[in-house]
């Protein structure tokens, strides 16, 4: 369903962010380099390459979320059962094997990506809904598509070692839980120009995400 058509100012919150960030989200799932990886034309090892930069992301997001748990704007959006972090290690365990972290780096993007999260974490909680947004709600829908593909590709166990960042243990109806985060979207304790605010992040973030793609497309350059 394409929301852009239907979102109007006094559209609620949940609404209009989905709506301004709508064209940046076509342009993620049409970047080359999620084609070739969802199309099965890359190796295993450029999906590692990709869950390690999502690694560095999450530490970011979940590293602040303990002290952003009491915050008013913010805290109603940490929940335990979307930290990803755990997951994601041992996905790299399994697929770089338990030295995982030695020498490992995250791609200029990633970086810029990771820092302007702890950033708004640490200096504008409001900021950070919006890169929770991006991620965390992305993960629970269009995440299911790419560990479906992941699990086909490269041989992964249905829901096993190697893509359990796609599969949120603690949340029997995912379908639910959006509906009950877009409510908390709806909800959120701040005026129009600083939801608008919130709406360019959100816009910033799916940059981050852009950039991240492109490096990693270049470094796995199928498409050229
Ligand atoms: C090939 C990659 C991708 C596919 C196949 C995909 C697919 C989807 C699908 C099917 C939905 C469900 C929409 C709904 O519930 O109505 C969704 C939602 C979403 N995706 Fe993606 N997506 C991809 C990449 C991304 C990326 C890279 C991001 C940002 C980092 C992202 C962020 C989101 C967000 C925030 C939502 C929730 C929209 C809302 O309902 O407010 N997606 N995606």
């Amino acid at each position: 369903m394409d929301a852009s058509a239907t979102a109007t100012p006094s559209s609620p919150f949940s609404v209009l962010i989905r709506t301004a960030s709508h064209a940046q989200h076509t342009e993620a799932e049409n970047s080359s380099f999620m084609g070739d990886l969802l199309g099965g034309r890359l190796g295993v090892e450029a999906y590692a390459r990709y869950t390690e930069q999502l690694w560095f992301v999450y530490r970011a997001l979940e590293d602040a979320a303990e002290a952003l748990r009491a915050d008013p704007v913010a805290g109603p959006f940490v929940q335990a059962e979307l930290m990803r972090t755990d997951a994601l290690e041992r996905d790299l365990a399994h697929l770089r094997g338990p030295g995982w972290r030695s020498g490992l780096a995250p791609l200029p993007a990633t970086e810029a990506y990771a820092a302007r999260v702890a950033e708004c974490a640490r200096d504008w909680p409001a900021g950070y809904v919006a890169h929770h947004y991006t991620r965390y709600l992305g993960d629970l829908s269009g995440g299911q598509i790419i560990r479906d593909r992941a699990e086909r590709t490269w041989g992964f166990a249905r829901k096993g070692d190697g893509v359990r960042f796609y599969v949120f243990e603690e949340i029997d109806n995912p379908a639910a839980f959006k509906r009950g985060y877009r409510e908390l979207l709806d909800r959120v304790p701040v005026d129009d120009l600083e939801k608008q605010r919130i709406i360019d992040e959100c816009k910033r973030a799916f940059d981050y995400n852009g950039d991240v793609f492109r490096q990693l497309g270049r470094e796995f350059p199928l498409s050229a």
